[in-house]
């Protein structure tokens, strides 16, 4: 083995990895360079489109060398390349998917002349179809059930179950729709006020995003890898969840600055951030609200909300209906 673990290598993936030896890895989990025009330190973020591709199928090929036999790859990616993603995955390097999970997050970049991004992939893929490591029934991943929850229902499994393009104003408001079983996942992105940001890289992902894959896909004491550490939250989470790490990034300072973030955790210290997203901030309902000027209305205050634009004033009003006969609520 050529390279140590418990470190973040400073260089090109690709050439790092080629030192790795092969089936030596239990789970990787990359989040390359989208190809955007991002402002990273060094790395250039506007390949032409085939040679960015060839590039993605150079790295996954190693990456997917160094995984074991029954090893997982997971790999993030934004709209303009999950296709793209998704072929070379399945159609060159052979590997069978097992889940294209949708990570909806809020306080994405506000946009103006299209709809704001708050969505990114994120696809679970495996070595061999029948044997990988899957989680299951590992308690930290399972989460109440609505029936427990909300239905009161004598089917309810004690221990909880594992935890859609879905237009929703706040996913506080529908607890129901984003549970953790599915394959629509809502975390907030880290953004640039909350404590659990490290301040030295703009795309640092949330750790508890990293702790469901981790638990799930891989074993205490296990290998996870990360060939684009970043601000090292992969390698952050692995340690905390007593798993050995290995990261590669390019960037001098990112590197540096990963290590120092790394040498500072302790093996099963908690995970930053809300461990259920869903109640970390208030529900619209439970919000304050600025009273409108031209409001007349008490409801104003709680259930709904007046928009002004071009001097013609809506109001949205969240009406939380008793159940219907089906069980569904009813917002509007
Ligand atoms: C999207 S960021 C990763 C963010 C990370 N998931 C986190 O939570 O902070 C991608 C990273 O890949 C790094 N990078 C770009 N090209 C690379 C290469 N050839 N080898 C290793 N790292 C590279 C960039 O410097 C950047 O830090």
């Amino acid at each position: 083995m050529g390279l140590a673990f418990e470190t973040v290598h400073q260089g090109d993936c690709v050439a790092l990895l080629k030192k790795m030896d092969a089936g030596s890895v239990d789970l990787a989990f990359a989040d390359p360079p989208f190809n955007i025009k991002y402002e990273y330190d060094v790395y250039k973020d506007n390949r032409p489109y085939h040679e960015y591709l060839d590039w993605t199928r150079e790295w996954m090929g190693e990456v997917s060398r160094v995984l074991k036999p029954n090893g997982t790859f997971w790999a993030a990616i934004g709209d303009e390349y999950a296709a793209e993603f998704k072929l070379i995955m399945q159609n060159d390097l052979k590997l069978t998917c097992r889940s294209w999970v949708i990570w909806y997050y809020t306080f994405g970049v506000n946009c103006k002349r299209k709809f704001t991004r708050s969505h990114a992939h994120l696809f679970h893929f495996v070595k061999d179809a029948e044997n990988f490591t899957f989680n299951f029934a590992d308690p930290e991943l399972r989460v109440p059930s609505a029936r427990q929850l909300v239905y009161g229902d004598k089917r309810a499994v004690s221990s909880g179950r594992l935890p859609d393009d879905t237009w929703i104003l706040r996913p506080q408001d529908l607890p129901e729709g984003f549970e953790a079983d599915s394959d629509t996942w809502y975390f907030a992105r880290v953004a640039g006020t909350f404590k659990e940001r490290e301040g030295f890289h703009g795309c640092q992902m949330p750790e508890q995003l990293l702790g469901r894959i981790i638990r799930a896909c891989s074993n205490p004491g296990e290998v996870v890898l990360d060939p684009f550490a970043g601000s090292s939250t992969t390698l952050a989470v692995a340690k905390k969840l007593g798993r050995a790490w290995i990261g590669c990034e390019l960037s001098e300072d990112y590197a540096k600055k990963g290590n120092e973030r790394l040498s500072n955790i302790v093996a099963g210290e908690p995970l930053n951030g809300a461990e259920d997203p869903l109640t970390s901030a208030p529900t619209t309902a439970a919000g304050r609200r600025l009273k409108s000027a031209n409001s007349t209305d008490s409801t104003d205050a709680k259930d709904s909300a007046t928009l002004t634009t071009n001097g013609k004033t809506r109001r949205f009003t969240r009406r939380a209906a008793a159940p219907k006969e089906d069980g569904q609520k009813e917002f509007i």
